[in-house]
């Protein structure tokens, strides 16, 4: 009993408040043990789902699923193989079989246990099955705790490219435990920083001048940082997503560094991962942003990138490569290449009027 007062109370919520509902996003170490319970005040069902890949169901399922069952709940579970490839219409198909041959209800909530992969499978899958059951979010990498699992958008990728079939359905609560990320593959953790760093770059000048410290604690893995990280994230990300919940305006801001980004990543063949190429995106458009004359110190920037661990320069790359790929991404509009990018640290601005020249410049930074 004590220890489950303990645990309740190292549980941070925050609120997400959209047109189509309300949820509570929790954060707490241990939490995992307690989703069961936690999904009892919020669904009557008989039965739950979970949907989790091979890499983290072989590590935490076993608590998920006891948790589930200890609350009364019968439960099935799916797993698919673990990584983007993975991230397609063929691998979820089976699973509406199971699903489906299981006797799932309108009212069984799906479980999404693993990182924005399973987050946006799951989701989807969610959205889609009865036309639409109750979702449940428990990410397990800081890239989906912090990004991933709060929003709404679901999907999976198609050979013309990724996430180009999905549907916007949010989840009913989402529960993160800051404990399953200590068994996060290399560099998983430095992904989920540069999203970090990127919400305190668009809205939050005060805490990215307290950054560095909190990295260095995040990275060694202290959970009392990582949990104040998550909720700290969690709330940048949920006041973008009520101010625009279906990505019409401001909410553009969260792809501060995704234009280059992107671009690096596909002309790279993805050997810089997702959240190296922002790392880099942020560096280019910290870049732009100064030659533009915004009060902004690129090397301050830098630097806090440096410290998480990601990349600052060293690409090899073919700079026109790149800028022909930013002209492909799906944000450019009537031909225009919108950047976000940085007024000052804490403030972001969305330009469609940068010049050529100074992209590639931009581009050409990262050397
Ligand atoms: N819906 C959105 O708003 C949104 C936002 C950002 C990203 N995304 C999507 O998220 C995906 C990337 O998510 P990701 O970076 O979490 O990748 P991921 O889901 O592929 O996870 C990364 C790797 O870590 C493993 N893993 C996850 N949690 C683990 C744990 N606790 N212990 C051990 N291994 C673990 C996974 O099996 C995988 O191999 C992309 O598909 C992207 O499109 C969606
Ligand atoms: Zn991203």
């Amino acid at each position: 009993m004590t220890d489950k007062r303990l645990q309740l109370r190292a549980v941070n919520f925050v609120a997400v408040n959209l047109p189509s509902g309300k949820y509570a996003v929790s954060i707490g170490a241990g939490l995992l043990a307690g989703v069961g319970g936690e999904l009892r005040k919020l669904s009557g069902s008989a039965k739950a789902a979970i949907v989790t890949d091979s890499h983290v169901g072989a590590i935490h399922l076993s608590a998920l699923e006891s948790s589930l069952k200890a609350a009364g709940f019968e439960v099935m579970c799916a797993t698919i193989p673990a990584g983007e490839q993975h991230k397609t219409m063929a691998m979820l198909l089976p699973v509406y079989d199971q699903f489906l041959s299981g006797k799932i209800e309108r009212s069984t909530p799906i479980l999404a246990l693993g990182g924005g992969v399973i987050g946006d499978m799951a989701g989807f899958l969610a959205a889609t099955i009865l036309r639409g059951v109750p979702f449940v979010q428990v990410p397990t990498t800081l890239l989906a705790m912090v990004d991933a699992s709060i929003g709404g958008k679901t999907g999976v990728d198609h050979a013309q490219g990724k996430n180009l079939i999905g549907a916007f359905h949010q989840p009913i609560g989402v529960f993160a435990d800051p404990r399953t990320l200590a068994t996060l593959p290399e560099g998983q953790i430095q992904s989920g920083l540069a999203e970090c760093i990127k919400h305190d770059l668009i809205r939050d000048g005060n805490a990215f001048a307290g950054l560095n410290a909190v990295i260095e604690r995040v990275l060694k893995m202290d959970m009392e940082a990582v949990s104040e990280l998550v909720a700290h994230n969690v709330t940048i990300k949920a006041r973008v997503v009520e101010a625009d919940p279906f990505e019409k305006g401001e909410r553009a801001h969260l792809n501060l560094g995704h234009t280059f980004g992107h671009a690096i990543e596909s002309v790279s063949r993805y050997s810089y991962s997702h959240g190296q190429s922002v790392a880099l995106g942020m560096c280019a458009a910290a870049y732009v942003s100064q030659k533009l004359g915004y009060d902004v110190d690129r090397e301050q920037i830098v630097a806090t990138i440096r410290k998480a661990g990601l990349p600052t320069g060293g690409v090899t790359l073919d700079p026109n490569r790149v800028f022909e790929a930013m002209q492909f991404d799906k944000k450019v509009k009537g031909g225009r290449i919108r950047l976000v990018l940085l007024e000052s640290i804490g403030k972001a601005v969305v330009r469609d009027d940068v010049a050529a020249t100074l992209i590639l410049e931009g581009i050409e930074s990262l050397r």
